[in-house]
């Protein structure tokens, strides 16, 4: 159960998309038969062949509710999608799958919609006969089914069910108040009777923390990579710029010396790829045509596009030597490092665009407006960074094949999938060696990575670890081949992944 699923058109933000689109085809290369939960979000019942399998009666808000549960058809028949539909699941429309709700509420549409996601889910599983064997729900959106299936005396049927939590990113946790609040604990689940402290949130004593319910409840814990694994067990360190428990480490310990944390890398899929790079004339028509559209999806990001086309215009004719890439959302955790101030008052984005001779940077990526509008403040001076505020498909490829050097910076990452891609297509990657990165791109041998136990050193030691890349791309282009070619060998297998889960997790 999950908030995301990519099989569905439209059903994808970030990463746990991808996870929750792949790792049940993999689980039925080794016999399993799965089926993916998640909210129908008002889109996903309009889908070709999409039909009603039944319809569940729901305890929520006081209320019972007919949540209706739809099946539709994914591009792999052994695995089942039901898509779960109430109005309650659309609060701002159909096709939204996250709600920002802003600082003063921080969650309050969104925990709304995934606690009745656990309800939904809970009253779904206590009807399948016979019962599956494993429940496996992904980051915060599914954990309140934890607290469900641990004290609520109608979801009993679900307590010997495995239940297995994987953590996707401990920066979002779902707290809200128990009560007081028309987004509490008291307004969903109303007479709910609990053990309060295995729901406590250990920093607000008022509140829930429905990440923490599920790794205190889970019979089983992971997350996406075995150095984040290790990674959240120590607190966070803002002077070593060093994301770790995000205040849950004292949970996260007791997870671990109990024996139920496992951290398993995620995989990617490696169809049969065409080592071509594309022409730099077709990639720059590409991003050109996508453009046009983008404004009328975006129009509040109309000045960035505009801005883009002129960048566009002022590319060079031939391909550069060196064409860098980076793609990703801005958020902190992504992009924070670009914007980090150097010694001499210059950020890491500006540096590197300074160095880079005969060089171009392609920039996608949108989120906080805040980040946005300072790469655009730098996209506006520097004619060799072009920078794409949306997403697309269509071009985003494109560019996994065409690039020499793809930046990966993250402050923290759990896994991260666009190394992956990048490093699929024979483009080797910078990155910040923590969590995930460090597990897939090892430093000299199928690419680059750095550290630094300060923000500002790390940010340094990213500019020159782009320069010593390209350093080695120029004087040392046997040593690159190598690289690049080992980029392109690494295999990081979702089948291998599956068994683990399987084995560590589920049996
Ligand atoms: C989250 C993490 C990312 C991970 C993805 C899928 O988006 O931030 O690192 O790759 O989940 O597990």
């Amino acid at each position: 159960m999950a908030a995301e699923n990519a099989a569905l058109p439209g059903g994808k933000v970030g990463g746990v998309g991808d996870v929750v689109r792949d790792l049940p085809v993999a689980l039925a290369d080794l016999g399993w038969r799965t089926t993916v939960l998640t909210p129908e979000y008002g889109i996903f019942g309009r889908l070709a062949g999409a039909s009603l399998a039944g319809t569940l009666e729901v305890a929520f808000a006081g209320k019972t509710l007919a949540v209706r549960a739809i099946e539709i058809p994914g591009p792999d028949e052994r695995v089942h999608h039901v898509a779960l539909e109430h109005p309650l699941f659309t609060p701002q429309g159909a096709g939204r799958i996250y709600c920002d709700d802003g600082p003063a509420r921080p969650f309050a549409t969104d925990a709304g919609k995934f606690a009745l996601l656990s309800a939904a889910a809970a009253a779904y599983v206590a009807g399948l006969d016979p019962a599956p064997d494993v429940v496996h729900l992904h980051d915060w959106h599914a954990a309140l089914y934890c607290a469900l299936r641990e004290f609520d005396a109608r979801y009993a049927r679900l307590q010997p069910i495995r239940t297995v939590y994987t953590i996707h990113n401990l920066a979002m946790q779902g707290v809200r108040p128990y009560a007081g609040d028309s987004s509490s604990l008291a307004s969903w689940f109303p007479g709910f009777v609990f053990d309060p402290d295995r729901l406590r949130d250990p920093r607000y004593p008022d509140c829930i923390n429905a990440m923490a319910t599920a790794i205190r409840l889970a019979d089983r814990v992971s997350t996406v990579s075995p150095t984040y694994a290790r990674e959240i067990l120590e607190p966070n360190d803002p002077a070593r710029n060093f994301r770790g428990g995000e205040g849950l480490e004292a949970d996260l310990r007791r997870c671990n010396a109990a024996g139920r944390l496992f951290g398993i890398l995620n995989g990617c899929s490696y169809p049969r790829r065409d080592r071509r790079r594309p022409g730099w004339r077709r990639l720059l028509d590409t991003i050109g045509a996508e453009l046009e559209t983008w404004t009328e999806r975006w129009p509040e990001r109309r000045h960035l596009h505009e801005l883009a086309r002129r960048s566009l215009e002022a590319m060079p004719k031939k391909r550069p030597d060196n064409l860098l890439t980076s793609i990703g959302r801005l958020t902190d955790q992504k992009a924070a490092l670009f914007l980090e101030r150097l010694p001499d008052g210059s950020t890491a984005l500006e540096r590197i665009l300074e160095d880079l001779d005969r060089g171009v940077l392609i920039l996608v990526g949108s989120g906080d407006r805040d980040l946005e509008a300072s790469i655009g403040e730098i996209a506006r001076r520097h004619r060799n960074l072009l920078f794409l505020c949306g997403y697309s498909e269509t071009f985003t490829d494109l560019l996994y094949k065409a690039g020499d050097l793809f930046l990966m910076p993250s402050s923290f990452e759990p896994c991260g999938i666009s190394q992956m891609l990048a490093m699929r297509e024979l483009q080797p990657c910078v990155v910040h060696a923590v969590g995930g990165l460090k597990d897939t791109v090892r430093d000299g041998v199928n690419g680059f990575a750095f550290g630094g136990d300060s923000a500002s050193a790390q940010a340094r030691n990213f500019v020159a670890k782009i320069a010593a890349a390209l350093a080695m791309k120029s004087g040392a282009p046997d040593a690159w081949l190598a690289i690049r070619e080992r980029a392109g060998a690494a295999r990081f297998d979702w089948r291998e992944a599956a068994a683990r889960y399987i084995g560590d997790l589920y049996e």
